[in-house]
């Protein structure tokens, strides 16, 4: 009798938990390494970049705005003022003016 309710809980062990002896295959994990390239998609540095970099990167690359053809001050002060107004980028009006000017340094036109 002991035997038959041993044979029992055996089969009935196996039937409840067929995977128990594999757990650690489904928790196995791989770890990627994945290389982002940041660096090309800021404002090449200089004067002013720090300013660009941290209030005009929020929406599109940096590339967005290099690949305009090369604009006067008021064209590039009325591009800012579009940025804050019509888009409502979050730029911090003391960093308007440097942002202008590193604009008017690289890709001005007279
Ligand atoms: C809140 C989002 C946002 C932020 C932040 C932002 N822009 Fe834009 N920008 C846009 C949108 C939307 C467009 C239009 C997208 C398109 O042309 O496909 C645009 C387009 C542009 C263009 C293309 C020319 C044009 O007039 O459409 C330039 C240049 C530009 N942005 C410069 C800037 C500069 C400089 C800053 C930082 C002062 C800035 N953007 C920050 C949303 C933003």
């Amino acid at each position: 009798m002991l035997r038959a309710v041993l044979a029992m809980v055996a089969v009935l062990s196996f039937v409840l938990f067929p995977y128990s002896g594999q757990a650690a295959t489904i928790t196995t994990l791989k770890s990627l390494k994945l290389d982002v390239p940041t660096s090309d998609a800021m404002f090449p540095a200089g004067p002013g970049s720090d300013a660009i970099n941290n209030n005009c990167l929020a929406c599109h690359s940096a590339d967005h705005v290099l690949n305009q053809p090369s604009l006067s001050r008021e064209a590039w002060q009325e591009v800012v003022s579009k940025m804050i107004t019509a888009y409502k980028a979050p730029v911090s009006p003391d960093d308007v003016k440097a942002i202008v000017d590193y604009l008017v340094r690289i890709k001005g036109a007279s």
